[in-house]
């Protein structure tokens, strides 16, 4: 009875190595039915193992040949099904690879990039320029006393040069600042002369059209030391207008009044547009005012009790918001505020 089985077992050995093929070659598998094939044929319960445990049960002769060819066998199947399943792996690789690819010749999505608004890019301009005369910069806060922003610059209550600045009161004794000049007062406080600052800022007025807005920006300047006069205010007003504009623009110095500067004067320039001939933006007068200014008032070095035989000094303030405006020419001070990007990316 023996006898009858290895040759049983060879026939079915040779059955199940031509079904195996038979099922590779036309059959294209994926990896999961890969896996399955392998389990049919070499798992636990595969086929192949039957047989390769049958066949362990054979006697001993008969059992070195037919395992020797059921390894064959095994062989065979073990290392196609791994090339298979490295063909199925490289190929998804690459199915990936071509998915996910990046066409590197596309354009590319534009960035965007800020840049400085005209009022501030003006502001630190008009600051550059002082800072290379050997001005400091100081800064204040905007919501400020009374006593600041009026008192100590030589504007008590009830006088009328508080009409000039029509004023935001918090409180009675606290306002939104209405200029820089209160920071002139601060600094001198603060430091002895000799000095010479340069304060940048925010201001408030309640006042609202095409040319004022209720908030707007100030440049404010204060140079103190000994022997100071009218000539230096004059001629570093002078330079300044040469370089924010041209070396060619005029300078007019204007007799005007302000409580905290004696004297006072309004510092004109020869219009950037008409070149004095005449037009709308100078009200046809050939000149357009750009800042107050006037040497310091000795009841505002009193009030910070600075001895007023021995020094003297200068100040002067101008609007950034018309500046800007001549400078890029503007006609409508609101167009600063709305942040229409269009018009911001003028200036970029
Ligand atoms: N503070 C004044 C204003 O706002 C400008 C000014 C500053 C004038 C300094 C003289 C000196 O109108």
């Amino acid at each position: 009875m023996l006898d009858g089985l290895p040759k049983e077992l060879k026939e079915k050995l040779k059955q199940i190595e031509q079904e195996a093929f038979l099922e590779l070659s036309s059959q294209s598998f994926d990896e999961k039915s890969l896996e399955d094939f392998r389990i049919r044929y070499l798992g636990r319960n595969g086929k192949l193992t039957q047989i390769l445990k049958d066949i362990g049960a054979l006697s001993p002769q008969d059992r070195p040949t037919l395992g020797q060819l059921a390894n064959t066998v095994k062989g065979t199947l073990t290392q196609k099904i791994s090339e298979l399943s490295d063909t199925l792996k490289k190929s998804q690789r690459e199915k990936l690879l071509q998915e996910t690819q990046i066409d590197i010749t596309l354009p590319g999505r534009p960035s965007y990039s800020g840049s400085f608004h005209p009022i501030l890019k003006t502001m630190d301009d008009i600051v550059d320029i002082f800072k290379r005369y050997g001005f400091q910069v100081a800064e204040g806060p905007e919501i400020e006393s009374d006593y600041y922003n009026f008192e100590a610059l030589n504007i008590p209550k009830n006088h009328p040069a508080r009409d000039m600045q029509d004023t935001f009161y918090i409180s009675e004794d606290v306002v939104l600042r209405t200029h820089t000049s209160p920071v002139q007062i601060r600094v001198m406080e603060k430091f002895k002369p000799p000095l010479r600052v340069i304060v940048p800022g925010t201001v408030y007025r309640h006042d609202a059209d095409t040319s004022h807005s209720p908030m707007f920006h100030q440049v404010e300047g204060l140079l103190v030391d000994e022997a100071v006069s009218f000539a230096h205010l004059k001629g570093i007003l002078t330079y300044f207008v040469h370089e924010l504009f041209s070396s060619e623009t005029q300078v007019r110095f204007r007799p005007s009044y302000f409580p905290f500067t004696e004297p006072s004067a309004e510092l004109d320039i020869g219009c950037i547009f008409c070149l004095g001939k005449g037009c709308r933006v100078c009200k046809h007068s050939g000149w357009l005012e750009v800042a107050g200014c006037g040497m310091v008032h000795p009841a505002v070095f009193e009030a910070v009790k600075y001895d007023t035989e021995k020094i003297s000094g200068f100040a002067f303030g101008m609007g950034v918001e018309r500046l800007t405006m001549l400078r890029y020419h503007i006609d409508d001070i609101r167009l600063f505020y709305e942040n229409d990007l269009r018009f911001l990316e003028q200036f970029s």
